[in-house]
């Protein structure tokens, strides 16, 4: 089974060749992520499973589908907020949830600040939306807040822009059957634990601040 999955489309290697730009400022920032979340969430979403709905054109009845199951976005804050407006462009009718994570500087760890979700998950697809898979710990730490309220481990995606090697095997180690969506994987971590080549801090990017 591939569970990296790496898109090459050249629009989305394009948005992110200039997000990793030091001289792209926040509003450039923002939009190329949202253009580059949306394409990489086109192709994150091209296995959901649909279910037959017959359909009545002004001339005849036809067949058409629905999706067979509610979609939920899950940003990561601070910097997941900056795919999300982009995604619901294409997914209108998805529920989002939150989930507020922050990595120590010192200890790299991350801490939950906040959650906002639907107290049963079973029923959903879910892509987790993070832009930057370092260490690995946001995201555990959010599969592990998302698997405690239900989520259903075959119906979990992760759509992160950057990942690097060290996160891709934290969450394959913790949870080896999630899929994962990226434009890249780059090369290690450097010391400090931010993504070499990288694009450098992306919430403070995004933000400003
Ligand atoms: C950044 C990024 C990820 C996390 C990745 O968030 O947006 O959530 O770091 O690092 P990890 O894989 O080592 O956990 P940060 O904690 O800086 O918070 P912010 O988005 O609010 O700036
Ligand atoms: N978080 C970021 O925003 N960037 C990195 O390179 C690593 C963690």
């Amino acid at each position: 089974m591939n569970r990296v999955t790496v898109i090459a489309h050249p629009v989305v290697q394009h948005h992110l060749t200039v997000l990793r730009n030091h001289r792209t400022g926040p509003e450039e920032f923002r939009r190329g992520l949202a253009q580059a979340a949306a394409l990489m969430v086109y192709e994150a979403t091209r296995t959901l499973p649909t279910r037959a709905r017959p359909v009545v054109t002004p001339l005849e009845k036809t067949r058409g589908v629905k999706l067979a199951s509610e979609v939920l976005l899950v940003p990561i804050l601070r910097a997941g907020l900056g795919m999300l407006d982009g995604i619901l462009r294409l997914i209108p009718e998805a529920r989002v949830g939150f989930i507020g994570l922050k990595r120590s500087e010192k200890t790299l760890q991350a801490s939950a600040y906040h959650k906002s979700l639907p107290e049963e998950l079973g029923s959903f697809e879910i892509l987790l939306l993070d832009p930057m898979l370092a260490t690995g710990g946001s995201v555990v730490a959010a599969l592990d807040l998302l698997a405690a309220r239900g989520a259903r481990r075959v119906r979990l995606r992760l759509v992160s822009l950057v990942a690097a090697p060290e996160g891709i095997a934290r969450v394959h180690k913790r949870y080896p059957d999630l899929t994962i969506f990226t434009a890249s994987i780059d090369r290690r971590l450097n010391r400090k634990g931010y993504i070499l080549p990288g694009l450098g801090d992306a919430g403070d990017r995004l933000f400003g601040v």
